[in-house]
């Protein structure tokens, strides 16, 4: 496949995932994944296997029922900004297999959060939800200036907060300017605190819990600032970090590696491996983490879960290897969570720290 149609070719792909969609199949798809050894509970959520569909895939929440027939256990809709916006002129996604790798510059083309609400809201009264977790990824519009981040992430948050169950504040996408300036931790402070505003008051409001936070961080960051985003995340509350957001670094020079945007898939594995294990050891553990990048078989899964991520999500890997993807990076942690001897997957997370 050529540098362009890279976006194309994907909007296909999702098509031919409604395929599960066909009652009794669907049953039948999602009894192939079901393993007692990879659920979880976290952050008050249930989750039938860990593997989730990262944020990006599906940006506007149109295949929310079907995700889970491939053999998602969780996903992450969005990034959703609360103005809307077309992104940036296409092509904006690119392509290399010889490094199994996306190149993406996308800017958060979405809805924005009105219009989102008014879809999430018709698909809930049409029964046509997952029964699987949904979460919502948060991104900020362009034209919102960075001293102003705060409203724009917690006004999307307040319109949608019905439709989710947990939120991912995304302060990580290399594709709108200065975004990831709002890492730093008093910028961070400003938007979490928001947002766990909106979260009280939404839960006061209308009875029910309040919904986990977690950030998006970049793998790009030094180790130092990556304890300093930890840190604020603990004292705010914040129910995790999802690490990691794609790169702005590159393997190799030449073609389509010298398109600008954030780079995802194989390349990406070894850094975000790293980050999570600096989480994990900065924090004792304390903070669930997700972790993102370059998970494409049961190896790089376990090498994840191994550094101490609980759950995981993939993007690139269901473009390279397919929907049967799911499936052999679930079955393959069965086997290794019997390997190793451990009953369930919450006592593998973070093993490598104590080996
Ligand atoms: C086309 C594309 C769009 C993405 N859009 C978002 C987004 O809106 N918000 C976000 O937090 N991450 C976004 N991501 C990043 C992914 O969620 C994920 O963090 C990254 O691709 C690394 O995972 P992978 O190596 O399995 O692809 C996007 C990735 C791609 C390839």
């Amino acid at each position: 496949m050529g540098l362009f149609g890279s976006e194309t070719l994907h909007s296909i792909s999702l098509k031919n995932i409604r395929i599960g969609s066909l009652p009794g199949l669907r049953a039948l798809l999602r009894g192939m994944y079901r393993s007692p050894a990879v659920q979880s509970e976290i952050m008050g959520l249930s989750f039938e296997n860990p593997v989730g569909m990262a944020a990006g895939m599906d940006k506007k929440g149109s295949n929310i029922s079907n995700w889970e027939n491939v053999g998602f256990g969780w996903i992450e809709i969005g990034g959703v900004t609360f103005h809307p916006q077309d992104g940036n002129p296409k092509p904006r996604m690119f392509r290399s297999g010889k490094h199994s790798a996306l190149i993406n510059r996308m800017g958060f083309n979405n809805p924005g959060s009105e219009a989102m609400a008014a879809h999430l809201a018709k698909l809930k009264s049409k029964a046509k939800w997952a029964s699987i977790p949904v979460g919502i990824n948060l991104g900020k519009s362009k034209n919102t200036p960075n001293d102003e981040a705060d409203m724009d992430y917690a006004g999307t948050m307040e319109r949608l907060w019905d439709f989710a169950d947990l939120f991912v504040v995304n302060v990580s996408s290399p594709n709108t300017p200065n975004l990831r300036e709002l890492q730093a931790g008093s910028e961070l402070d400003r938007i979490l605190t928001a947002c766990n505003d909106v979260n009280q008051r939404l839960a006061k409001d209308t009875g029910a819990k309040q919904k986990p936070i977690l950030v998006k961080i970049s793998p790009d960051l030094a180790d130092d600032q990556i304890k300093v985003i930890a840190d604020t995340a603990l004292s705010l509350n914040c129910s995790g970090i999802v690490a990691t957001n794609t790169t702005t670094s590159r393997p190799a020079e030449g073609g389509v590696m010298n398109q600008t945007g954030g780079l995802s898939g194989s390349p990406l594995r070894a850094r975000s491996t790293e980050v999570v294990r600096v989480l994990y050891a900065h924090t004792d553990g304390k903070l669930p983490i997700v972790g993102v990048g370059g998970i494409s078989d049961v190896e790089s899964a376990w090498e994840k879960i191994a550094a101490g991520a609980s759950l995981l999500q993939l993007y690139s890997a269901l473009v390279f290897e397919g929907p049967g993807v799911m499936k052999i990076i679930n079955k393959g942690l069965n086997r290794k969570l019997k390997e190793h001897g451990y009953k369930s997957l919450s006592e593998a997370v973070g093993h490598a720290h104590r080996s």
